[in-house]
């Protein structure tokens, strides 16, 4: 009898314990770890959409679509193709805007098509723009079992894809320039980046009114005076008549590994956008009133002067982000 009472004690206690090992399991619920994003401290707040939070997962899997050509539907391209990481996500040669530090705009694309989050612009790129044909993600096992383990589901969806390319795009933050150093006094500027610098932020060039912030862009729209009878651009989208050649300002982050310049890529070099600020604006009557001397063609600096603001915006440069592994093809 007192064999059988200790059969029964043994029973409840492996019982117990399998009971407490399969609770554990389900608090992990699908098996994420959460991703502690650090942004620079002097960027404002990053806003993380509560259906999305970033863990690592998520943010992996991301990566692994963005540098994947399974995603087109259409054709074999993928994003990486046209946002090179060494060009700071753009390519040499196309008007494709930069990546970095999407996760604090509200507009995206030249014309801000697209309002919202980065889960709203990687939903259209997927749905709208690559096409993905999502029978290819649901046949794939490799892809089945990420997302599961991702995102705890087992039917693949658009909102899936966009959801683990915005966690990837969160990640893409850059403000370890030059310049970045400067301000948290690590680092010191010549003479030339420094006068640049006050060119910049001052009326002298009054650069700052929409490329300003630590974000060096307004996130807004702007007709700067390239045309005489500029494109529709914003009238587009908001079919405001005022908004007739206005363009988001892209941010000047990288803008020296971001060439050719303008939504159409109408400029070469860094020389030739400050000539066009400088002297070459162009009147239309939605001219934003921010545009300072258009009846002189624009600022009017001297040969000095643009030397040292072209300076300037080279200090905007950070390597650490362009080579930055864990931002890379995570095939190779
Ligand atoms: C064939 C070249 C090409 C490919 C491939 C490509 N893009 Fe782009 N991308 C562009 C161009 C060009 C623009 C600017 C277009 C515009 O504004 O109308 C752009 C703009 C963007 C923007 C807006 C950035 C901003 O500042 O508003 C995002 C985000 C983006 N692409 C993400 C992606 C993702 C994600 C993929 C893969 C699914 C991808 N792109 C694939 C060329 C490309
Ligand atoms: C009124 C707002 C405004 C002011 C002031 C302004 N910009 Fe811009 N900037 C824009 C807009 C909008 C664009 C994009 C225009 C387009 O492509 O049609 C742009 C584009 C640029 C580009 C090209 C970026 C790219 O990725 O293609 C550079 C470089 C630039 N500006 C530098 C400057 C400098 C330097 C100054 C000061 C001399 C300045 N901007 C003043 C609004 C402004």
């Amino acid at each position: 009898l007192k064999k059988q009472y200790r059969n029964i004690l043994y029973l409840i206690l492996i019982l117990g314990t399998a009971y407490a090992s399969c609770k554990k399991d389900d608090d992990k619920s699908s098996g994420t770890t959460p991703y502690e994003i650090s942004t620079p401290s002097h960027f404002p707040d990053l806003y993380i959409d509560p259906d999305n939070p970033l863990t690592h997962e998520g943010v992996e899997l991301g990566r692994m679509l963005y540098y994947d050509t399974l995603l087109d539907g259409v054709g074999n391209r993928k994003c990486a193709d046209c946002h090179f990481q060494e060009d700071a996500f753009t390519s040499y040669g196309s008007n494709a805007l930069a990546h970095m530090n999407l996760g604090w705009s509200r507009y995206y694309l030249w014309n801000g098509k697209i309002e919202g989050s980065l889960e709203d612009i990687m939903l259209f790129e997927v749905q709208e723009f690559f096409q993905t044909d999502l029978s290819k993600f649901n046949s794939n096992s490799n892809y089945r079992n990420l997302f599961k383990t991702a995102f705890d589901v087992d039917d693949i969806s658009y909102k899936d894809l966009a959801n683990a390319l915005a966690q990837f795009e969160r990640t893409k933050f850059s403000g370890d320039s030059k310049y970045d150093r400067y301000i948290k006094g690590a680092e010191s500027l010549s003479t030339s980046e420094l006068n640049g610098m006050n060119i910049f932020f001052t009326e002298k060039g009054d650069c700052f009114h929409c490329h300003g912030t630590a974000l060096f862009t307004d996130g807004l729209f702007h007709n700067n005076g390239l045309d005489l009878n500029p494109e529709l651009g914003r009238l587009l989208i908001s079919g405001r008549r005022s908004d007739k050649g206005a363009f988001k300002s892209p941010t000047l982050r990288n803008i020296e590994l971001t060439a050719p310049y303008m939504h159409d890529g109408r400029y070469e070099t860094l020389e030739e956008v400050v000539d066009f600020y400088s002297e070459g604006l162009k009147y239309s009557n939605t001219i934003d009133p921010l545009m300072k001397g258009v009846s002189n063609g624009g600022v009017n600096l001297t040969d000095q002067e643009k030397t040292d603001l072209v300076a300037f915006l080279h200090c905007l440069t950070d390597t650490s982000f362009t080579s930055k592994p864990s931002l890379s093809n995570p095939f190779k």
